[in-house]
């Protein structure tokens, strides 16, 4: 907040809108049809997205006067680990659906930021790519748990090798929600190979498809891809978006893969047993994304888990479910400071993060805002929207009297408490 205010933000017309609506409706205006509907796009009639971002309205701050604000400290600790703000980059797959650079732009964000991501399963870029990218800057690996536990197992044995500080396992897709914009598009980007880099990077997923490699492809190689960036990267320079047919025609891999990764991508038999199984793998804090109810949360916690992440993925899986913000308070009681809680779905701005750490969260992913800042602005615009976020946050707690993150606490909302 001082920076921006400091510097004057006169005569400064920034090309990734501040005003989410507006940061929206950019992101809009620069991508495809079909990427536009994938990424924006939530499930069904999108009421559960509509209402994780309409619930942070019910939930005032009380503004307190005459405390010495002059200090307000971002840091928090998760997991043994010191971080500079309670913010991470939410994990988002398939990112070269916004920009050609995909991870490699995030990471440059995330760097200059010090703020760590979560990568996704569904990555454009290999694991290892990325942590390096990020140099000393922390990152979290998230889990998708395929339909073979080997291949699980080494993403997740890959994802520690390369430093990952926390495994985060996504519960909430062991399939696709209902996604109507993709269906009226025809799109699934997997299908395109778009998103599976952590798969074709891993030795028991080439093991798995290689007699389909074998059997050889119609697709581009992925030698290809940089050449196409390059030509994506020239005509967004001159203005003119090469979307319809970049999607058409990209497919960073081989026929093969796309079909083997198809094969292994739904896992709907797993239950609360297999997670034993993922202590065996690693030695890894282990968070499970997608709990929206007090009860999971119980058995979360019986189940010897150590965080929760209260998270409907953007309300991209069930249409009509409750707003993610909604759940936090519930699951905040259940859990009782026994664990921290990681939160997300529906926050656009630094008044959305203090709402989530008030009514219980121990930090936040933010998920489409980054990745619509880096449709417009590449690295730039990413690290431009959390780092307004960031800032946004630090003047809400100056004007609303709390001296730092750590004081956040419930007394600083006007809601009745549950129960
Ligand atoms: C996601 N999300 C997601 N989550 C996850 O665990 N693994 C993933 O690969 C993805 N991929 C993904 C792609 C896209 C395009 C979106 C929009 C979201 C969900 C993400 O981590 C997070 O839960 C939501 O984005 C949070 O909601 P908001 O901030 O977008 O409202």
């Amino acid at each position: 907040q001082a920076l921006l205010y400091a510097r004057g933000t006169y005569g400064h017309k920034p090309k990734v809108p501040v005003d989410a609506d507006r940061l929206y409706e950019a992101a809009h205006k620069v991508m495809s049809p079909k990427a536009w509907g994938y990424v924006a796009g939530s499930a069904g009639r999108n009421r559960t997205d509509k209402a994780n971002q309409d619930a942070f309205s019910r939930y005032p701050i009380i503004p307190r006067m005459l405390r010495d604000v002059s200090r307000r400290p971002m840091g928090v600790t998760l997991f043994g680990e010191e971080y500079a703000s309670p913010l991470l980059f939410a994990p988002i797959g398939v990112l070269e659906m916004a920009h050609p650079l995909a991870e490699g732009a995030v990471a440059s964000a995330a760097r200059q930021l010090d703020m760590p991501m979560v990568l996704s399963t569904q990555g454009s870029t290999p694991m290892e790519a990325v942590a390096a990218a990020l140099g000393p800057t922390k990152f979290w690996y998230q889990l998708y748990w395929s339909s073979s536990d080997a291949l699980a197992q080494s993403l997740v044995q890959r994802a520690e090798a390369a430093g990952a500080k926390v495994l985060v396992v996504t519960l909430d897709t062991h399939a696709m929600g209902w996604r109507c914009m993709d269906l009226d598009e025809g799109f699934l980007p997997f299908a395109l190979g778009q998103g599976i880099a952590q798969y074709t990077s891993d030795p028991v997923f080439t093991a798995l498809a290689a007699d389909r490699v074998a059997a050889g492809t119609r697709s581009l190689a992925p030698k290809q891809a940089p050449t196409l960036a390059a030509v994506w990267a020239l005509a967004s320079i001159i203005g003119h978006y090469p979307g319809k047919w970049w999607d058409k025609a990209f497919s960073p891999a081989p026929r093969a893969a796309v079909d083997t990764f198809l094969d292994v991508f739904p896992c709907p038999h797993l239950t609360w047993h297999d997670l034993a199984k993922l202590r065996e793998w690693t030695r890894l804090p282990i968070v499970l994304k997608g709990i929206q109810s007090a009860e999971d949360a119980r058995l979360a916690l019986e189940h010897g888990v150590d965080g929760i992440g209260v998270s409907n993925h953007g309300g991209r899986q069930v249409d009509g479910a409750v707003a993610s913000l909604d759940a936090l308070e519930e699951v905040a009681r259940e859990v009782g400071g026994k664990a921290p809680i990681i939160f997300d779905s529906g926050v656009r701005n630094g008044a959305d993060v203090f709402k989530a750490l008030a009514l219980g969260a121990s930090a936040v992913l933010v998920g489409r805002p980054w990745l619509y800042g880096l449709a417009i602005d590449g690295a730039q615009g990413a690290r431009d929207v959390m780092a307004r976020i960031a800032a946004e946050l630090d003047l809400t707690m100056g004007l609303a009297g709390v001296a730092g993150v750590r004081e956040i606490t419930r007394e600083c909302l006007k809601v009745p408490k549950v129960g």
